[in-house]
């Protein structure tokens, strides 16, 4: 049984996830945090949703040994295609996704307009699995949703490439063009990279368009989450750690991380692939492979 003193857990495919960190260490100082980025395996946006549960359901099982009172699945691809398998393989811990804070916020942004125009940004499979859209209409039926991947983004922001570079407003400017002309009312940026360029993104699409971060309102959900359920830590002399995990063992964590952090983040501990396998699905014989729709 987690204790107030056990961690949160966050996971991602890579760096992206750390934008949800950086949230959580705004709206929860005192927590303790183990991030894991699967940077072997990213991007997980191409993937299939049986690929991507095998990835979650090795990491969230890789990690139980920590306790974590709470496991944030701080990327949309793996919620959009993992969240509902892993919360029935694991039904015991609490596990939060990405998707539904932000369509509550984008949502909210709307305000009274009777037939809002949504725009979603994210990767290829966040797109096609709907997710967004279904978590978009539960809320508000006469909503008009305009849904895009922008699949270069990811692999642009894990190259490290800052959002004045030539190529990124290019990217930016021609992925957004088609929402700007739908003349969409607010932009969900529907995968936690691209907070990375939410300043940029927020001057193509023009100030008449509210912009929703997905990681702030994420952090916000677990918050909720943690004070209802008891659990949220009370301020301590000693400060919060934050513990990181990677797949592939590349100098470029440290440094990306900085960037997406605004704050030093202790060397990640490398976790060989061969060592994830053994806590898949597969071998465990606990789940099958077949996602939950
Ligand atoms: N950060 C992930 C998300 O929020 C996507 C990155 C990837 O394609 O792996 O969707």
């Amino acid at each position: 049984m987690s204790s107030v003193n056990c961690p949160i857990v966050v996971l991602d495919s890579g760096l992206g996830g750390l934008t949800v960190v950086r949230a959580l260490r705004r709206a929860l100082p005192h927590e303790d945090i183990v991030y894991f980025g699967d940077t072997a395996r990213v991007p997980y946006g191409p993937k299939s949703a049986a690929t991507v549960t095998t990835f979650v359901h090795e990491i969230i099982s890789y990690l139980l040994p920590y306790d974590p009172k709470h496991v944030v699945i701080a990327c949309n691809t793996a919620t959009a295609l993992a969240l509902p398998t892993v919360r029935t393989a694991f039904p015991y811990l609490s596990i939060s996704g990405v998707i539904d804070p932000g369509a509550r916020a984008a949502v909210e942004a709307a305000g009274q307009r009777q037939h809002p125009i949504i725009g979603i940004i994210g990767t290829e499979a966040t797109i096609r699995s709907r997710a967004y859209e279904r978590a978009v209409i539960r809320r508000r039926q006469y909503a008009r949703l305009v849904c895009l991947a922008t699949p270069l983004l990811v692999p642009i922001i894990e190259e490290g490439r800052s959002p004045d570079d030539p190529l990124v407003v290019m990217a930016v400017e021609q992925y957004l063009r088609p929402l700007i002309q739908r003349r969409i009312d607010v932009l969900v940026l529907g995968c936690t990279h691209y907070p990375l360029y939410k300043g940029l993104i927020a001057r193509v699409v023009g100030p008449q368009v509210a912009v929703i971060d997905s990681a702030e309102k994420c952090a916000e959900d677990v918050l909720r989450r943690l004070r209802a359920s008891n659990l949220q830590r009370q301020p301590r002399p000693e400060s919060a750690s934050l513990r990181c995990f990677v797949t592939d063992d590349s100098p470029r964590f440290a440094t990306l991380a900085a960037r997406f952090l605004g704050l030093n983040v202790p060397p990640p501990q490398w976790v060989p692939l061969e060592e994830l396998h053994a806590h898949g699905p597969a071998r465990a014989g606990r789940l099958s492979l077949r996602p939950v729709v």
